[in-house]
Parts: C-alpha cells; structure tokens; sequence
C-alpha cells in the first residue's frame, strides 16, 4: 500500500525514440540526487496531466541516478502516452511514484526463461541486466514487425547475443510456444510480460508441459475481462476509522464510493492490475476482481482492490 508521500519530481534527462512509435526517457533527481533503489522488474506510475500511467523500469536496478522507461505511443491509446511522447521534453518535471514491485526475479532460480512481446520487454530488460550472466537467461522477444523491435542492443547486452531470439511474427508467424518454453526442472522458472493473447498462450502452453505455477510468473497490460461482469450488486463499506457506513451501488466502484465520502485512496491503473489501491479487509468477503494480487491473498481475503473488486458479503469492513 502506498500514499502520496510516495510521489515525487523527476527531471526529464533524456528523450530519444527507439523502434517505431517507442520513446526511451531517462528520468533524474532535479538536484542529480541518487534516486531509491529499486529490484529487478518493478514499475513506477508517472503522472500525465490528470491521468497516471504505469511504465516498467527497464535500467538495471543498481544503476542509482536515473530510471529509465520506454513508452510506446498509443495512437488510439487514451491518451497518456501521447501525452508523454508528442509533448514532454528534455529539461521537463514530471511527478512520478516511487518503484512497486509487483512482477519479481525467484531467489531460488537457476534458469530463466523470458518471453516479451513488444513493449513487455522493459521489466525482463531489467530483471536480465540484474542477473548479469550469472545464471542461465534465454530471452524471446516477440515483435509484430522488425522496426518495432525497441531495446534490442540493451537486451542483447544484457543476455548475450546468443542466449536472445527476436521472432519477428509478420515475417515467420507466432513461433511454437512449447519449443520456446521447454519442459519444467527444478530451478527453471518462466517470465511472460506483453499483451494478454500471449500471456493466456503461454501460461496454457507451460502448464500444459506440467510447469507449476509458482514457476510461472507474469505481467500483465491490461486487466483480464471479469467473468461474472454486469452481475454487481451494491454492498457495504465500513471505515475502522471513523465506523462510517459508506453504500456501493451496482453502478460504482468501491473506489468511487470511497471518493464521493471524501475517502482519498491511491487510484491508478482503476483495472486492478497495478496494486496501488490496494486496501486491507478487516471482516467480510470480496469479490475479487483484479490480477495484481496473489491467488493466496485472494483466497485470504485480507486485501481488497476497490477500484474493481466488489463484495460477496453485505459488508466489508476496510482497514481505512
Ligand atoms: S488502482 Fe491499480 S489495482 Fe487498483
């Protein structure tokens, strides 16, 4: 859980492009200050005008004066990419949130295999540069066409020409996944990050080899559709704090609801992908509806995402 404490001005240092319609940044302390640290896959919310976005930090986590991020410019996009690539430039402040880590290395780990498609390869960039040949890295990168292929030098330092396989997909179709990922062994743990019809692919091709799941880690773009959608119910909010009784009709979020009674919460992916709303449950049982939290913690029921997640119970009693 976060707050906004947690947010604070970057510099603008550098702007370049890199592939087709890919903008690298490299974002500094105004004062060239050391920026906090962060592990290897971890993103940071940058604020663009009134919307927040959520860019992976593809630098190596030990390089301490600025973080570096690839925004992918969105021409039907809604709007915050452009925002960033069409009108932010050198010398620019922009505010942005300290590094979360929600998509992270195994500690146990002695293989890795890495599957990016497009922009997806900016956290496996940087998870790769951390492990700096030390174990064994095979990185796939997965792009629609040659010149949309960003970072590709970066990734090729960072595991060794040998150990990248760029599959350009409109040149040779979308390669067979089970060649790519190979059969499960201990040690051998699967990193997917790129548009949700390769993720889904993905994990059902790895777990139909037998890999288990707690091998298989991934990012997602966007939120997975919500099978039971347009079922809402209104339900209850009760605040530790204050013992306030706040109603979720069917039409709002929890989050919305929360803002309307003057309940300010970290909002800003609103799918439950990114995790910065994550709030605790006292008592009651939600209706999870996001991607961000673990299967145990959903099964635990002690966190909440009121930006998508809703109530089985009357109630929940949030730790507000
Ligand atoms: S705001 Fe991103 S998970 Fe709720």
């Amino acid at each position: 859980m976060s707050g906004a404490d947690d947010w604070f001005p970057v510099r603008v240092a550098a702007k370049v492009r890199d592939g087709q319609d890919v903008f690298l940044f490299d974002l500094a302390d105004p004062a060239g200050a050391p920026l906090p640290t962060f592990p290897p896959g971890a993103h940071i919310d940058v604020a663009v005008g009134e919307l927040t976005r959520q860019y992976s930090l593809y630098s190596a986590p030990a390089q301490g004066t600025c973080y570096s991020i690839a925004v992918q410019r969105e021409a039907e996009g809604r709007g915050g990419s452009r925002a960033l690539c069409d009108g932010v430039v050198v010398g620019d402040t922009l505010r942005i949130r300290r590094p979360r880590a929600l998509f992270a290395l195994a500690d146990d780990a002695t293989s890795h295999v890495m599957i990016a498609g497009g922009i997806g390869i900016t956290p496996l960039l940087s998870m790769a540069s951390h492990l700096a040949g030390n174990v064994s890295v095979t990185l796939h990168y997965l792009v629609r066409r040659r010149e949309r292929a960003a970072l590709l030098d970066a990734a090729a330092q960072a595991v060794g020409q040998g150990n990248l396989h760029l599959h350009v997909t409109a040149e040779t179709g979308r390669p067979d996944l089970a060649s790519l990922i190979g059969p499960p062994a201990p040690g051998r743990h699967l990193y997917l990050c790129g548009p949700a019809a390769l993720l889904d692919a993905a994990t059902a091709t790895a777990e139909g080899l037998g890999w288990p799941a707690n091998h298989i880690h991934l990012e997602r773009f966007a939120a997975e559709p919500v099978a039971n959608a347009g079922a809402n119910r209104p339900f209850l909010l009760r605040l530790r704090s204050t013992g306030a009784v706040i109603p979720v009709m069917a039409d709002q979020t929890a989050a919305e609801a929360l803002a309307a009674a003057k309940v300010e919460l970290p909002i800003s992916c609103a799918e439950g992908v990114c995790g910065a709303c994550i709030t605790g449950v006292l008592d009651g049982t939600p209706d999870h509806r996001d991607c961000v939290l673990t299967d145990a913690e959903h099964a635990g029921n002690r966190l909440f995402t009121p930006c998508c997640s809703r109530a089985h119970s009357e109630m929940l009693v949030l730790d507000l």
